[in-house]
């Protein structure tokens, strides 16, 4: 297979800029594809169905950009179809849900563990299930929190109402003694400060971003799938409504400013 075809990753929006954020900086010389299906954000209070059958237009879209691995950065497309996609895809699939969970089993002593995520993946139970794998005396907190997503997109990460929300959400986990909170969300990252002003310096916050990016790199070496040609990496950026929003959030997520980013319709 030609190693410099594009490793391509879809999110419901920009959230998952922030792992293509990771993948570029841990796989430099790497083509990256990146599709945000903004037309049916949020998915996190869509039904299992339906966040299915995105999943698989979008992962249909990507392949006829000729991609060579597929990244689920989203969480909630994660419990709903990563399977699905693992199974039908000709590609390799990699998804958050994973290396979220190789990070906790690093992290926790205690096995008391909060797992902060939209109401879809909370409901789906896929991280309940799959931290009572690694061990079945976990102590699990599984929180739904669907009023964060629409405060990072008013940039609102610092204003006293994301400290009164966070407090609404995750007051209840204080007297808990957790010692992990899995940030299962591809928004919560930018909330860190404040949710950890909650929670308390002891508890450790989990974001998969990094992680995701080194099992990448992994999984890339064992297939023999490496771009190791010295190029100036192409970074596209396709989403199915509102590109100039798009183009205006991206930083927020990504870290700098991206050039262009072009509408398609999948519907
Ligand atoms: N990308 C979603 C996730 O990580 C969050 C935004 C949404 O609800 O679509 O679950």
């Amino acid at each position: 297979m030609d190693k410099t075809r594009p490793i391509g990753l879809f999110d419901s929006g920009f959230g998952g800029l922030t792992v293509m954020k990771e993948i570029a900086r841990h796989l430099p010389s790497e083509h990256l594809v990146y599709f945000g299906d903004t037309a049916h954000l949020p998915y996190g209070n869509k039904s299992p169905q339906a966040v299915l059958e995105y999943a698989l237009n979008n992962a249909s879209f990507l392949l006829k950009q000729n991609i060579k691995l597929l990244i689920i950065p989203c969480h909630t497309a994660c419990c709903h179809a990563l399977e699905t996609l693992k199974s039908k895809l000709p590609i390799p699939v990699v998804g958050v849900t994973e290396p979220g969970i190789e990070l906790l089993k690093q992290s926790t002593r205690s096995w008391r563990i909060a797992i902060l995520g939209t109401t879809s993946t909370i409901q789906s139970g896929i991280y309940q299930s799959l931290i009572l794998q690694q061990n079945q005396k976990a102590t699990l907190f599984p929180t739904a929190c669907p009023l964060f997503v629409p405060l990072v997109e008013e940039g609102l990460f610092d204003h006293p109402s994301a400290h009164l929300i966070a407090e609404h959400y995750l007051a209840f986990l204080k007297d808990k003694q957790i010692d992990s909170a899995l940030l299962a969300c591809t928004h919560y990252p930018l909330l860190k400060t404040t949710i950890q002003d909650v929670l308390g310096p002891a508890v450790k916050l989990i974001e998969p971003a990094e992680i995701c990016a080194i099992q990448t790199r992994e999984i890339l070496l064992r297939s023999n799938l490496l771009n190791v040609a010295a190029q100036a990496p192409r970074y596209q950026f396709f989403a199915s409504d509102d590109p100039d929003k798009f183009k205006r959030f991206a930083p927020l997520f990504f870290g700098s400013e991206i050039d262009s980013v072009e509408r398609i319709s999948i519907l």
